[in-house]
């Protein structure tokens, strides 16, 4: 797998806007979702966990997903016994996981993703009858939010266009909307929140 965050993972969570993305990302969820203490969820695309570990308090148990070492290294660090997100370190869409969750929650980590079809077909199987899928993302860019667009498939997403893969995949209640504004010195980017529940 290649670890296109490596050289990122160390400094990641120094950035003051993606810790208070991920707070206001989370805010969004629990607003949207109905989180309960049983929940078993999956966040994919973990990473550092500014996202897992906002919503943690809230369910029972996380497991992280990610296909950077070093990003679950930063992760097993910020681990205690009290908040403990379980690291693994594994390509779900080309070794799909058996295990099913009542939820899967996910932070700007969708825009990675090459084949979005085969994504949520994948995640799908993933999820508990009635689960949901809350998953938070960029709007349509002009792909100058990264200052280097290794590894990043999508600039953005058009809403009607990713609601259309996701309610073919066989999701219902497919609801986007816009939950923040990232300031950047030459522009602003905004943000949505996707969820959907399985049928
Ligand atoms: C922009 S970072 C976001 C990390 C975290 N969710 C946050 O909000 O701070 C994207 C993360 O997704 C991971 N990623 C990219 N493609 C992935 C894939 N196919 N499966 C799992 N993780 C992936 C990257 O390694 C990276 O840790």
């Amino acid at each position: 797998m290649v670890d296109n965050f490596k050289d990122k993972a160390q400094t990641w969570d120094k950035g003051s806007t993606r810790v208070n993305g991920a707070k206001t990302i989370a805010d969004a969820i629990s607003k949207n979702i109905k989180l309960q203490p049983h929940m078993k969820l999956m966040d994919f695309g973990v990473g550092t966990g500014l996202l897992g570990f906002e919503i943690l308090p809230l369910v029972e148990k996380i497991l992280g997903i990610d296909i950077s070492q070093k990003m679950l290294e930063q992760l097993a660090q910020k681990n205690s016994a009290e908040q403990y997100i379980e690291p693994k370190n594994i390509d779900i869409i080309k070794n799909p996981l058996k295990e099913t969750f009542d939820g899967m929650i996910s932070s700007m980590t969708l825009h990675h993703v090459e084949d979005l079809e085969l994504f949520f077909q994948t995640i799908y199987k993933n999820i508990n009858a009635n689960g949901f899928i809350a998953i938070a993302d960029l709007e349509a860019e002009d792909g100058t939010f990264h200052s280097e667009n290794t590894g990043v498939f999508h600039f953005g997403f058009n809403q009607d266009a990713l609601c259309k893969v996701v309610t073919n995949a066989g999701f219902k209640d497919v609801k986007i909307e816009n939950i923040n504004t990232i300031n950047k010195p030459h522009r602003d980017f905004g943000v949505f929140l996707l969820t959907a529940k399985r049928a």
